[in-house]
């Protein structure tokens, strides 16, 4: 991401979040003691009667491979099944980046499908997977549940 795009991005997201209903929730990752910007993770409500959101997730390619996408993901679903209320969170990755599905299944999204030629990429059809994790398979979700 450039440093343009990167402000148009924060823009965007700053107005989103004074949408009433507020759909979308864009974090920024930043590295703990310093308020260097390393990513983001967005969670947007796709369908408020089913209370269903999708997730996505970018980070800094010099800080990959430190478990940061995973921490983020991990806060999107708290958040999501915590005071969003939330019953079901999906994320979709191609095939191709094993890291992004590995991500999702760290982050303890369960693997639904393999969605054939679902999406138009520059003029191409192309596959997705698709994650997703369901309010009961919440770990917090359950276990609070139970203790009331
Ligand atoms: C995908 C992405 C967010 C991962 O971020 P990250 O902070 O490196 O992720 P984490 O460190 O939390 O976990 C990555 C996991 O994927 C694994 N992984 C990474 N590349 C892999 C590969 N080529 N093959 C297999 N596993 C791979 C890592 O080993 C790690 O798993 P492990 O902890 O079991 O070893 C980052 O690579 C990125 O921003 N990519 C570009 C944007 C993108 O693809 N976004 C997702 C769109 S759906």
């Amino acid at each position: 991401m450039t440093e343009t795009s990167a402000r148009e991005m924060i823009r965007w997201a700053k107005a989103k979040s004074c949408e009433e209903p507020r759909a979308v929730f864009v974090l920024g990752v930043e590295l703990a003691g310093s308020a260097e910007l390393v990513g983001i993770a967005s969670l947007t409500v796709r369908d408020f009667a089913l209370r269903e959101a999708d997730i996505g997730f970018i980070l800094a390619r010099e800080h990959w491979g430190k478990g940061y996408a995973t921490e983020a993901v991990r806060t999107l679903l708290a958040k999501g099944f915590g005071p969003l209320n939330l019953h079901r969170i999906y994320g979709e990755c191609d095939p191709a980046n094993p890291g992004s599905a590995r991500v999702m299944e760290k982050a303890g999204m369960r693997r639904e499908g393999y969605m054939r030629e679902s999406r138009r990429q520059k003029g191409q059809w192309v596959d997705r997977l698709l994650y997703a994790m369901i309010e009961s398979d919440w770990p917090g979700g359950l276990s609070a549940g139970a203790a009331e």
